[in-house]
């Protein structure tokens, strides 16, 4: 018997109502004013404000932000970055992106997040900074990761792209590292179709960030007169993208939490299932589930069953020193070994109906 079509994607572009987008797109289109210029300043603001941030920046992309941070955190050549195998590609590129040497920390195996514990152990002279991924949208555990960069004056850099939402103890994910970075790519809680957020601390880092956003140059000294001392990159948001972001924003809170509401009802109805486990961020973490973690004996089996009932799920990621390029960087990971295996992501965003909710428990009840 071959599966019935799926209709219930794991991931779905999230775009705002065409009659509120449209006439702000046209509008800007022939503006004449299409670059970066003063929407990208208020979708700044905006987004700062909606998600109660320090200091946005918006980029290009989260790579963007993300290289940004790293130069700005004094990751040099040769120098070590703790980071994460489970996420996705460009956390780790990047690092090799600046010349910098990945160490992969190993996991929590009830997140697939970063584990403080390991990542003391991975600590040495060379350390710059402490990279994680609240993976999924589940929160890391920041309160140890802040004590850990802090004990050893390196920086820590939050990859939020998935986590859009999310808060610690009470606090917005990105507010407890130096430095976060947000993705608005295609298929994330909000998208510009392409682009990025960097959020700082330090206000005062600002200029410089805004600087290396735009090829060294500062904005606003005469072009014959600005000169360029250190070496930036073509990474602003330009306007179109900016007055997209502005008409997403306008609607992000219901649907950020409708993620949330879908991924607490999956906590309760799916616990005590035999063969099956909810991951578990722990105590203080409020997820914004951009997807549905679940930890299956037989991860295979519960793809196939949901695909039976038109249900996409998958692992979806690869954990990153599986690829070659990061072969000379492998170490031993138990947990991430254990929690790959284990791995499945199930659909839990806004597109998810209280129908497929439940038509998913049902069919995982069933098994
Ligand atoms: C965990 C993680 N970090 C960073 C990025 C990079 O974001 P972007 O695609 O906006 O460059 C992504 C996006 O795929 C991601 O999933």
């Amino acid at each position: 018997m071959t599966s019935p079509a799926i209709t219930v994607p794991l991931v779905k572009v999230a775009m705002p109502p065409r009659q509120l987008l449209m006439p702000a797109l046209e509008q800007v289109l022939y503006s004449g004013m299409v670059a970066e210029g003063e929407h990208v300043y208020e979708f700044e603001r905006q987004f700062a404000q909606t998600f109660k941030l320090p200091n946005a920046l918006a980029t290009s992309s989260g790579t963007a932000a993300l290289h940004i941070s790293l130069l700005m955190s004094g990751v040099r050549p040769g120098d070590e970055v703790i980071t994460t195998a489970m996420t996705a590609e460009p956390t780790n590129t990047t690092i090799l992106q600046v010349g910098a040497v990945p160490v992969f920390a190993d996991v929590d195996p009830l997140t697939g997040n970063m584990d403080p514990g390991s990542v003391k152990q991975c600590i040495g002279p060379r350390t710059r900074a402490i990279l994680p991924v609240h993976y999924a949208g589940y929160p890391a555990r920041l309160t140890e990761l802040r004590q850990l960069a802090d004990a050893h004056d390196i920086a820590l850099i939050e990859d939020c792209a998935h986590a859009l939402g999310a808060a610690f103890d009470g606090h917005p994910i990105g507010t407890v590292g130096d430095f976060a970075l947000y993705s608005l790519q295609a298929i994330k809680h909000m998208t510009t179709v392409d682009g990025g957020v960097l959020t700082m601390q330090d206000s005062t880092a600002l200029p410089l960030a805004r600087r290396l956003r735009w090829f060294g140059l500062a904005k606003g000294v005469p072009r014959t007169e600005v000169d360029i001392t250190t070496l930036g990159f073509k990474y602003n948001m330009h306007n179109v993208a900016a007055v997209l972001g502005l008409a997403q924003l306008a609607g992000i809170g219901a649907l950020v939490q409708r993620h949330i509401d879908n991924g607490r009802h999956f906590d309760q109805a799916l616990r005590g299932i035999p063969g099956l486990m909810p991951a578990d961020a722990g105590p203080g973490a409020e997820p914004s589930y951009w997807l549905y973690t679940l930890l299956a004996d037989d991860s295979s089996a519960v793809e196939r069953c949901l695909a039976d009932v038109g249900v996409a799920a998958s692992k979806l990621h690869r954990p990153n020193h599986l690829h070659s390029i990061f072969a000379p960087y492998r170490r031993p990971m138990p947990a991430l070994d254990m929690f790959y295996k284990r791995l499945v992501h199930i659909p839990c965003g806004w597109w998810v109906s209280d129908e497929d909710r439940e038509r998913i428990v049902t069919a995982l009840k069933k098994g």
